[in-house]
Formats: structure tokens, C-alpha cells, sequence
């Protein structure tokens, strides 16, 4: 993995060479960022002789933009130590140097940190909250543990020694590394003729969400999506296939799926097209109207039900009006599913175009977990950690 080490300001900052040292070993490729204040207790050439690259400590050093190339570069960031300052200010936003611009950049799910302070201060009420807050917002942590402190007293607030803040990056955090993912989203496109289609609604939100959620847990994605106007914020993870028809739609994902450790199908793709596309403007054919006849598409869906092997996750989503869990339960085994995900119709605020949604999500044992109504990044999270424990 891509990682960078961030140093704050406060002692346990000694340790934060050893912990470089032990990812180089580990086979990481790792870059230092420190803050000035950190400079105070670790220099520049300790930091730039064990990682073996220069230093980023200054926001403008080589233009303005190159926390974002260090975020391009980065897998994850691991902040070791991290003061009350810098928990403080990521929990608000603050980014007024060159670590704390990096991590506001950086996907919460990407930051591990490893807090270091004084107990009273480790225990101060707003330091619990900015630490719960970032938590909740899927910034992962390890440590403080309790023990002798600098100061000379003792009490919780010792910085996770650089052996567990290495456990701690390689259980558990960023379950789906070197995993590749295949996601459809998206509505696709039937041509009728040279300037007309049939198309739905859908507007590849929760698609494009899913994308991000299983980016953000560490996997490589492959992105299959209908034509939308929706883009990716650039992610060198997610790799996006633009398509417009439901053809093209099971040519690019059947041609990824074998590569994949599994897939999550959301995208609205039409059941039909017109038999013939005509490649000029169709003219007006009078008052006896015209008849357009239309040819079944491919299912993407049973399709790589029909490839998966015993190693692969396969997740459909289902849209239903009525005898919802019953349609739904039917079409996961007929299909040779894994999971599928069922879209609520009854709800406000649930389906298409919208920014939120509200599902069921029903697996092959039997088992279901129904959600409320959430956000569809949140709703993406809670698929992804459902399917892809
Ligand atoms: O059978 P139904 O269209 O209701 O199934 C919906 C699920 O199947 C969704 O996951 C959708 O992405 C997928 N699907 C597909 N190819 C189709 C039709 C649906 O992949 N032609």
C-alpha cells in the first residue's frame, strides 16, 4: 500500500521514524507529512532517511495543489502521533497546513489515527466528541493506552506503540484491499432512431455511491455506468466504463465480472429495445400513429449468475410493487444471488433521482436487514459492510 505518515506535534513524535521503519519492512511504500510543531521533536532528514522520499511539510513548496496529488498517491493516511489539535481541527474541517489540508482531502474511511496527549487532556469533553465525531464519520483508530505519560504522570493518553498502529492498519482497516469490485449503475439508452431513446429515471446516484463505499473500504472498483450526469471525483481507484445501451452494458461487465471478486448490479437497465434502430431521423408516419416493436436485452444480472464461481459475491437490486419480499426472495434464487437489495416504493424520499433511499437487504441464508430511510452514501456503506464483511 500507498501509505503516508503524518506527524503532529507532541513527543510520542520519537516514535514516529520506528514506525515508518516497520512499514518500509512491512513492504509499504511510505511518505512522511509533518506539521511544523512536530519539527520540533523529529527532524526533516530522520523523517526523509527512513521513508526514502522528501518530506511534505509545506503547503506551497510545488504549487498549490500538491495535497491533492499526495491524496491521488495515498491509500491511506495514518496520523501517528495525533494531538488534540489535529483531531480537533479534521473534526471541524480545518485545513491550515499541509497535513491537516491532506487529511480534510483525504476520505474519512482512509485515515487511521493514532492519538497521543496528556490524560486530562485525552478526557477533555471536546476532545471525546471531536474523536466520536470523526469515528462516526468511518476514521478508523487505534490507541490511546494508558501508561506513563511525558509529563510524568500516568493515565490514558500514550500514543499505540508503532507494532500495534501496524497491526492495526493490516486488521481490519480497509477490509477490501486488493479487492476488484464491478458495479453497473445508471440507466442505459435504447436507440429508436439517429435522435430518440427510451430511457428511465434512474440517475446512477446509488450506484456511483456504492462505487465510492467500496473505494473507500479499499477495493479497486470497475465502475459499468448508463448514461448520466453524474461524475466521480477523481479517484484512482474507480475505474469508470461509460455505455449507453443495455448491450454495450453486458459486454463491459461481462467481460470485467472473471476478474472480480464480486459485483453489485444497480443500474435500471431496459428490458427492451426497439428491434430495429433506424441510424436517420424517423419521419412522422400520420394519424394512423406508428408501432415500434421492441426485442428483449440481454440480463446482465442472471447472466453473471450464471458465471460466478464459489469465490465470487453477486448482488442484484429489485424493484418491486407488489408481494415485494416474496418477488424479491424469488428472483435472488432464480438468478443465483447472493444478496439482493430491495428498493422501498412506498417510502417518501426512497428511489429514483433522489439523494436517499430506504432498503431491505435479503441474502441467500434467509436472513434480512432492513434499513431506514438514510442518505444513499450511507445506504451504499451499509451495503457494502452487509456483503463484503
Ligand atoms: O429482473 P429485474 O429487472 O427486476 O432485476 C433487477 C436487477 O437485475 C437489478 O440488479 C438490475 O441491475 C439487473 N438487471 C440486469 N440486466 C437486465 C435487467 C436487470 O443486470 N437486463
Amino acid at each position: 500500500m500507498n501509505i503516508v505518515v503524518g506527524i503532529t506535534g507532541g513527543i510520542a513524535a520519537y516514535k514516529a521514524p520506528e514506525l515508518v521503519r516497520l512499514l518500509v519492512k512491512a513492504g509499504h511504500e511510505v511518505r512522511c507529512a509533518a506539521t511544523e510543531h512536530a519539527l520540533q521533536f523529529v527532524t526533516r532528514v530522520t523523517l526523509e532517511t527512513v521513508s526514502q522520499h522528501p518530506l511534505y511539510s509545506d503547503l506551497f513548496a510545488t504549487g498549490g495543489t500538491e495535497h491533492i496529488s499526495v491524496r491521488e498517491w495515498a491509500d491511506m493516511v495514518v496520523v501517528a502521533p495525533a494531538t488534540a489539535n489535529c483531531i480537533g481541527k479534521l473534526a471541524s474541517g480545518i485545513a491550515d497546513d499541509a497535513l491537516s489540508t491532506l487529511l480534510v482531502a483525504m476520505p474519512p474511511e482512509r485515515i487511521l489515527l493514532a492519538p497521543a496527549m496528556n490524560s486530562g487532556m485525552w478526557l477533555n469533553p471536546a476532545v471525546q466528541r471531536n474523536v466520536q465525531t470523526l469515528q462516526g464519520w468511518g476514521v478508523c483508530t487505534v490507541g490511546p493506552a494508558e501508561g506513563e505519560l511525558a509529563c510524568g504522570t500516568s493515565g490514558p493518553g500514550r500514543m499505540a506503540e508503532p507494532v500495534e498502529i501496524v497491526n492495526a492498519i493490516s486488521n481490519g482497516h480497509l477490509p477490501l484491499a486488493a479487492q476488484r469490485w464491478l458495479v453497473t449503475a445508471g440507466p442505459t439508452y435504447e436507440k429508436i432512431d439517429s435522435v430518440r431513446f427510451i430511457g428511465n429515471y434512474s440517475s446512477g446516484k446509488m450506484g456511483f455511491a456504492l462505487a465510492q463505499a467500496l473505494a473507500d473500504a479499499g477495493a479497486e472498483v470497475e465502475l459499468v455506468t448508463g448514461p448520466t450526469a453524474l461524475s466521480i471525483s477523481t479517484n484512482k481507484h474507480i475505474n469508470v466504463h461509460r455505455v449507453e445501451s443495455a448491450r454495450e452494458m453486458h459486454a463491459a461487465a461481462t467481460a470485467l465480472f472473471p476478474q472480480c471478486r464480486g459485483a453489485i448490479l444497480s443500474a435500471a437497465v431496459a428490458d427492451y429495445r426497439p428491434a430495429e434502430q433506424a441510424d436517420h431521423k424517423l419521419k412522422k408516419q400520420g394519424d394512423e400513429g406508428m408501432t415500434l416493436r421492441l426485442v428483449q436485452n440481454p440480463d446482465i444480472l442472471a447472466t453473471l449468475g450464471g458465471m460466478k464461481t464459489d469465490s465470487q459475491t453477486l448482488v442484484g437490486f429489485a424493484l418491486e410493487t407488489d408481494h415485494e419480499l416474496e418477488n424479491a426472495e424469488k428472483k435472488l434464487a432464480k438468478k443465483n444471488l447472493d444478496y439482493i437489495v430491495l428498493n422501498s416504493l412506498r417510502d417518501e424520499g426512497a428511489g429514483f433521482g433522489v439523494d436517499t433511499n430506504k432498503v431491505t437487504i435479503l441474502s441467500r441464508d434467509g436472513s434480512h436487514c432492513e434499513s431506514p430511510l438514510m442518505s444513499k452514501k450511507e445506504v451504499a456503506r451499509l451495503i457494502v459492510e452487509t456483503v463484503a464483511p
